[in-house]
């Protein structure tokens, strides 16, 4: 069975073939480059590049697939959540291709995709298990009971773990977005140069806050001079990241060892972060966890996490209801 997963809910147009619930025979990813003059994506810039791009990316992955339209089906598509302008793009382009083709379409919320993205990659990743959403624009921690099934232990407060890493790129002149560029930076900072805060790190819940400690970089960055900022950009970077990643770190485990959770994936852009994935799976270890995590290409919007979940909506509960209509702010559960 092969399933085209269409992505478009952000800065990302991407277009994917899948064969059955994991292979991959294309996987093809745009970013819109047009959003780093402004240091953030624009949704209206947003929307109008997904409208250029979308025929061309939609032939390349066939192309790249060696797949005839024809053969597809099942169409599946992001509709939520993100921003509503650049979702249609893609939705809709989605089911015309459906209705087109007389074949079923399936609607598929964005951050079940990300969770997805561990099943295209991991055979052996049990029905039962936590996995931590970290994104742009969420930082969740999910308890999931099979594909569908999501309890929700956890939490940010006020912004995204990546949304901090963006705004600290940006507060440290390296672009947008800019968590790719801090992970980088940061292994050759040292992560002892300043204790900021680990905020909630304490606290009771299995929430998180990120807003104060993109603050504290702030305060840190402004206290500096011009020259002593450029010393120390690697050394802010790698802080920064010690106490973002620490909290997740902490806060996952928590839950593993209160649940007896043996299995921990990560997911989202965020996901990709060498120093998390290096801490995670090194605490995991020593309370004789397993750990999970999809290569960066899948961890970033892609078309392929879509498929993967669309495909197995689909053989869940069938095809959606062709009125469906894109939900900006969507939840996973
Ligand atoms: N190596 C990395 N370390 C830290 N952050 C990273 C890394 N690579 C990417 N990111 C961050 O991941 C985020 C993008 O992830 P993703 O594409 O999943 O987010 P999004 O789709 O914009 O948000 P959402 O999925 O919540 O709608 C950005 O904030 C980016 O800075
Ligand atoms: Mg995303």
């Amino acid at each position: 069975m092969l399933t085209l997963g269409i992505e478009s809910s952000c800065d990302e147009t991407s277009v994917a073939i899948i064969k059955d619930d994991r292979e991959i025979l294309s996987n093809i990813i745009l970013g819109q480059m047009i959003h780093s003059e402004f240091g953030g994506v624009v949704p209206e810039l947003a929307s109008r590049e997904h409208m250029k791009a979308i025929i061309s990316v939609y032939h390349e992955a066939l192309k790249a697939a060696q797949v005839n339209p024809d053969d597809i089906d099942l169409y599946a598509a992001t509709y939520g959540p993100g921003l509503v302008g650049a979702l249609l793009v893609g939705l809709n382009f989605g089911k015309g291709l459906a209705y087109g083709k007389n074949k079923p379409f399936v609607a598929v919320n964005h951050l079940e995709g990300h969770i997805a993205a561990n099943y295209l990659i991991h055979e052996n990743l049990p029905d039962s298990h936590l996995t931590l959403v970290i994104s742009g624009g969420h930082t969740l921690l999910v308890q999931v009971n099979g594909f569908g099934s999501y309890q929700i232990l956890g939490q940010t407060q006020d912004d995204a773990v990546g949304e901090a890493y963006d705004k600290v790129a940006k507060l440290l002149g390296l672009g947008y977005p800019g968590g790719k560029e801090i992970d980088r930076l940061a292994g050759e900072g040292d992560k002892k140069y300043f204790k900021f805060p680990r905020a909630m790190i304490k606290d009771e819940s299995l929430n998180f806050s990120y807003s104060g400690l993109k603050t504290a970089v702030a305060l840190h960055v402004r206290s500096l001079t011009e020259e002593q900022l450029q010393k120390h950009v690697a050394d802010i970077a790698a802080s920064f990241q010690e106490a973002a990643v620490e909290v997740l770190v902490e806060k996952t485990i928590r839950a593993a060892e209160e649940l007896h959770i043996k299995d921990v994936s990560l997911s989202g852009g965020v996901a990709s972060n060498s120093r998390l994935k290096e801490l995670m799976q090194k605490r995991l270890q020593n309370i004789g966890g397993n750990f999970y995590c999809p290569p960066p290409k899948l961890c970033t919007d892609n078309g392929a996490m879509i498929a993967a979940a669309g495909y197995r909506r689909y053989k869940l509960s069938g095809p959606s209801d062709m009125n469906v209509n894109a939900v900006p702010y969507l939840k996973l559960a």
